[in-house]
């Protein structure tokens, strides 16, 4: 289990950027934490601007970890997930990590590795969420009465268990909680039906008469 050091900042460029610069400079440690309370260039997967706002959840995790983990996208997705069915919502994961509150994206999880460590940002909507033309968001005010905080430390609570899981459960309850198993699927603009993870961590789709695996990347419905 990790050792936590938690560091908070009221205004941050972004707490994974300051995740880069801990390891990069030698003073990241296992258990590393840094949250915000708003940050200036918060930022996603694929470099997608995170509107970041007083009032929800930036947090940037930082654990020691020599080798890349396909599995771990989905301990984490699971670890929130869970977090919030903890609140009373019902959550769903669209593969490989995004959490959604119906149907609309509540929560976002981006991994990058530097060095010897993974960094692993997570950013969720609490008190409000940004409108944008990509995808409908949703906010957990709107479901439950919960503060950041609390919150933090019910998630802290879920990623010791679900960090350290056998990928045969984490595999099962990610199975339960995600949407769109056997239904069509865009994959690079083909369409492909979602069958679900293999044992690898692999998305496993059908094209045609095809099963294929894919690691990483984004599918849209
Ligand atoms: C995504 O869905 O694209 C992932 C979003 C991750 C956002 C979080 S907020 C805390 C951490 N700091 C960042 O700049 N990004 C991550």
């Amino acid at each position: 289990m990790a050792n936590y050091k938690l560091i908070h900042f009221d205004k941050i460029s972004s707490t994974q950027t300051y995740a880069h610069e801990l390891i990069a400079n030698g003073t990241a440690t296992d258990g590393t934490v840094i949250v915000a309370d708003s940050q200036i260039s918060g930022y996603g997967r694929y470099g997608r601007k995170w509107i970041s706002n007083t009032g929800n959840l930036y947090v940037s995790f930082i654990y020691k970890m020599e080798n890349r983990n396909p599995k771990l996208s989905y301990a984490v997705a699971v670890a929130v997930a869970e977090a919030l069915i903890h609140f009373g919502v019902k959550p769903k994961i669209k593969w490989p990590n995004d959490i959604l509150i119906d149907g609309k994206k509540n929560s976002g999880i981006l991994i990058e590795y530097s060095g010897d460590f993974v960094i692993i940002g997570i950013g969720v909507n609490i008190k409000s969420n940004p409108k944008l033309s990509e995808y409908e968001t949703a906010k957990l005010i709107d479901y439950t009465d919960v503060d950041k905080d609390k919150f933090l430390s019910i998630l802290m609570k879920k990623l010791e268990i679900w960090l350290y899981a056998d990928f045969t459960i984490i595999r099962s309850k990610w199975t339960e909680l995600a949407t769109g198993l056997n239904e069509f699927v865009k994959y690079r603009g083909t369409v492909a039906q979602l069958i679900g993870i293999n044992e690898d961590g692999a998305l496993v789709l059908r094209i045609g008469s095809e099963y294929v695996t894919k690691y990483g990347d984004e599918i849209s419905f």
